[in-house]
């Protein structure tokens, strides 16, 4: 695996390189960091996993939380990199939702689950709300019957605004969805149609302030700022449109392709100048702040906690096809394979490929993460992390990377848009040097 600090090491000496160009590629997807994590691999399948974490007292934090995949849409984009499929039939969405329910029945009982209430759910996909509404009632309600849940418990529900017609979205307050994250991608029509989606601007604007103004106060979009064919200027329009809506939050992502390393330097160059434009933009909203490199919204009320834990590197109980989780020191991947996972899991055979026991380092020194994922550390934490960290953090702040804002080190906004190489470098650094 490439050494990120050697890259940054090799700046510092020449001095001469642009904040575009610090690192030759941009990490974008945060997975990339949890495989650099040291680790050794596991054999334990399925609820052996379960069976082997008999208390719930070495989890990496107190914060722990459900992800649930749905991996079914009404119809594919043409950039989606998830695993999704747009040809099920009533009966697979229905016959899917009862094998999770029937993987959670199983788990429930647990030490680690039942050790602690979980802060934050998440539905997503796919695209859940292509369940029938009956179907993702009974899903939701059994979920909160089978696992403890902290009473400001955030549920998030992924959807795309073409399928939440009214019948579902009147039955999500009533089961204790407070969360959801619409994915618009972009507002320009012709880009939209070009990609997939059906809607138009005005259809979409009109969508959102209606649904905005009944019931649920948290309600997010996804925009892509590198779709093929965007430029500045449809950017700019994205965010002046979504900055004029009611909306609390706001994830902005780059394009990932493929192996997600962008080397091509005027691509990236052309990447940083837009990131930089909308941070700069989303940032100055009145009453907005960035919560993670690619999350923002407002302070009071457009929190993601879930995506904030992922970031973290915090406990996720995972479920659903090519779902990844982290149980105290392991993590695991659930077989991406739709039809495989369903073929395991309705004969009650373990739907876990892979499961990796992380090295009590990635513990010790997961506060790190933090500062990557623009949390920031505190005065406590960064004596904490000195002794393996110090020289890191040196150069960090001398490239302008990071930043002390009172007793807090930070990410500049530089920082943010290397946040993916930043958490890589930590996770190699913890395991060539601790
Ligand atoms: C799994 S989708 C769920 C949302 C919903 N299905 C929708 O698209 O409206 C979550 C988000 O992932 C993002 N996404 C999907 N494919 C991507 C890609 N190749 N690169 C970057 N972001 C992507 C999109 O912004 C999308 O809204
Ligand atoms: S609707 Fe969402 S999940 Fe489905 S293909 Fe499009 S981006 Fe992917």
């Amino acid at each position: 695996m490439d050494k990120m600090l050697d890259f940054l090491v090799g700046y510092a000496e020449s001095g001469s390189a642009q904040p575009e160009s610090l690192f030759p590629y941009r990490i974008r997807n945060p997975r990339v960091a949890t495989m650099a994590l040291p680790s050794t691999i596991e054999v334990v399948q399925g609820d052996d996993l379960f069976d082997t974490i008999q208390t719930g007292s070495d989890a990496i934090s107190g914060s722990r939380g459900l992800y649930i995949h749905i991996p079914y849409c009404d119809r594919r984009c043409t950039f989606c990199m998830y695993t999704c499929y747009d040809d099920a039939s009533q009966g697979d969405l229905i016959q899917y939702t009862t094998l999770l329910m029937r993987q959670l029945e199983k788990l429930a009982e647990s030490a680690w689950i039942q050790a602690a209430p979980f802060d934050a759910i998440y539905l997503g996909g796919g695209t859940p709300t292509v369940l029938p509404p009956e179907t993702f009632a009974y899903l939701v309600s059994g979920i909160r019957k089978l696992i403890p849940i902290a009473d400001d418990c955030e549920i998030t529900v992924e959807s795309t605004l073409t399928a939440m017609n009214d019948e579902v979205w009147s039955v999500l307050p009533g089961i204790g969805v407070n969360r959801v994250s619409f994915g618009v991608q972009t507002f320009d029509t012709s880009l939209r149609r070009r990609h997939g989606r059906r809607s138009s601007k005005e259809e979409v604007v009109e969508m959102l302030q209606k649904l905005t103004s009944s019931g649920i106060r948290n309600i997010a979009i996804d925009l892509i700022y590198t779709l093929e064919g965007h430029s500045r200027e449809i950017l700019h329009d994205d965010l002046l449109t979504m900055a004029s809506l009611p909306v609390t939050g706001l994830s902005l992502y780059p394009l990932i392709k493929g192996d997600d390393k962008l080397v091509t330097q005027e691509k990236l160059k052309a990447e940083y100048t837009l990131y930089m434009h909308a941070d700069a933009f989303i940032r100055a909203l009145p009453g907005w702040t960035r919560f993670t490199p690619v999350q923002y919204g407002d302070a009071q009320n457009g929190r993601a906690r879930y995506v904030q834990m992922l970031g973290l590197q915090q406990d996720i109980l995972a479920v659903g096809p090519s779902a990844g989780g982290r149980i105290a020191s392991y993590g695991y991947l659930h077989n991406r394979r739709l039809r495989e996972w369903v073929d395991n899991a309705s004969h009650e055979k373990g739907t876990i490929e892979r499961c990796v026991q992380y090295h009590p380092n990635v513990a010790k020194y997961q506060p790190v993460f933090k500062l990557s994922e623009s949390h920031g550390i505190t005065q406590q934490e960064i004596e904490l992390l000195k002794p393996l960290f110090g020289e890191v953090f040196s150069m960090l702040l001398d490239t302008g990377l990071i930043t002390h804002d009172g007793d807090t080190l930070r990410v500049t906004p530089d920082g943010a848009f290397w946040a993916g190489n930043l958490s890589v470098l930590f996770a190699q650094h913890i395991a060539e040097k601790a």
